[in-house]
């Protein structure tokens, strides 16, 4: 089997494609990424050293550099993670969202329906369900919970979700959908909550924590994610979407607090600064569909996951440090410089 993973530069999709080398060695894993500011081709050294593994620098928006990777490759399998992924830079600059997630995931599905495939995966995100409230725990996202999305990221998501489903209903592709919850682990790029407090915190750097820091995220170590994504694309049922999460919430304020203990950091470093706009209160994921149907349930506990995590950033300085030492620089200074 082939399996052609786009974004496979970036923190999930390399851990898909760890994850993939390791569990099914006999598969052939060819990676499409453009090698955007989130990329990193050194993430993928490993595996460029396997002979079952190709790279390929291509934009999902090539629709001849995409056409020309299916002629040659003839993928089985597509599973796309390519993606801009970060809600505070779809705020400042949303058009770069619309393009990739949207007509990039448009470009994938021709190339599959010209070429054929056995299955497209489309990895979304529970940002599409929008926000719970925090007085209402009693409140999970289901497959079923409309669409109503906040920022221009989750816009973005919902819409290609729309798209992938509409190739289903008129062209009878093969898809499935997977919408996850915020992952964590290594390879996690040092814009985002977990992997920024943790080189925050070494750097003896402010931890700039937004609003109250009340917002509760839905944490699953992303290997989890991995094993529920290898479950959907192989045992999954054609145009269905599975949801994908851990029950394990956690207010922000409370993992940052988490990081400096962990690091032997005072709290003192915790810094307000001003609240993202139209910023989600609340994601919380109801994983009954795919327990149910594929057994799947997660493995790592995050009280473990968060020190693996950390332990990585430690062992792993070079990676993140080369990466906030470049452009982050200036990203970071617009970001929060007069926040
Ligand atoms: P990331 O930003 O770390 O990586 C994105 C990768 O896509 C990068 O390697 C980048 O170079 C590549 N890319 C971007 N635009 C491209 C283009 N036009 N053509 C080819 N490659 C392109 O993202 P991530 O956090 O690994 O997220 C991967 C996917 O999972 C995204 O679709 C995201 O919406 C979804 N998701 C993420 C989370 C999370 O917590 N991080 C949770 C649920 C779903
Ligand atoms: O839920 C899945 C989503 O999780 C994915 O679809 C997105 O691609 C991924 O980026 C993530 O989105 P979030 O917005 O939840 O993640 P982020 O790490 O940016 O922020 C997590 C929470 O922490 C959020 O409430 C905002 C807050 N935050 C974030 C940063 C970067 C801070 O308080 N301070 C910060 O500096």
């Amino acid at each position: 089997m082939t399996i052609l993973v786009t974004g496979g530069a970036g923190f999930i999709g390399s851990n898909f494609i760890y994850y993939l080398l390791k569990e099914h060695p006999e598969d052939r894993v060819l990676c499409v990424d453009c090698l955007t500011y989130a990329g990193n081709l050194s993430t993928l050294k490993e595996a460029l050293e396997k002979p079952n593994f190709r790279f390929f620098k291509t934009n999902i928006c090539d629709r001849e550099g995409v056409y020309e990777i299916f002629e040659a490759e003839k993928p089985d399998i597509v599973v796309n993670f390519a993606a801009e992924s970060h809600v505070d830079r779809s705020i400042e600059t949303p058009e770069i969202f619309l393009q990739t997630n949207i007509l990039g995931t448009q470009v994938l599905m021709d190339a599959c329906r010209k070429y054929g495939i056995q299955r497209y995966h489309q990895v979304s995100t529970d940002e599409v369900y929008g926000d719970l409230p925090l007085d209402r725990p009693d409140l999970f996202f289901t497959e079923k919970t409309p669409l109503h999305t906040s920022s221009p990221y989750s816009a973005s998501k919902a819409s290609a979700d729309l798209l992938v489903g509409a190739y289903h209903r008129t062209y009878g592709l093969p898809v499935t959908i997977s919408r996850c919850s915020n992952n964590y682990g290594p390879y996690h790029f040092p814009e985002k909550l977990i992997p920024l407090m943790i080189a925050n915190a070494l750097n003896d750097k402010p931890l700039p924590v937004y609003g109250t820091g009340e917002n509760v995220r839905d944490w699953l170590y992303v290997e989890d994610h991995c094993r529920a994504i290898d479950l959907i694309i192989r045992k999954g049922t054609e145009g269905e979407v599975y949801n994908v999460g851990g029950h394990n919430e956690m207010k922000n304020l409370d993992i940052v607090k988490l990081i400096c203990d962990a690091l032997g950091k005072p709290q003192s470093l915790i810094t307000f600064v001003t609240d993202r706009k139209g910023h989600d209160m609340r994601y919380a994921i109801d994983p009954t569909k795919i327990h149910n149907e594929l057994g799947w349930l997660p493995e790592t506990k995050f009280a473990d996951g968060i020190q693996k995590t950390i332990k990585w950033y430690l062992d792993n300085k070079p990676w993140w440090e080369t990466i906030i030492s470049g452009e982050y620089v200036h990203y970071y200074e617009k970001m929060y410089g007069n926040r």
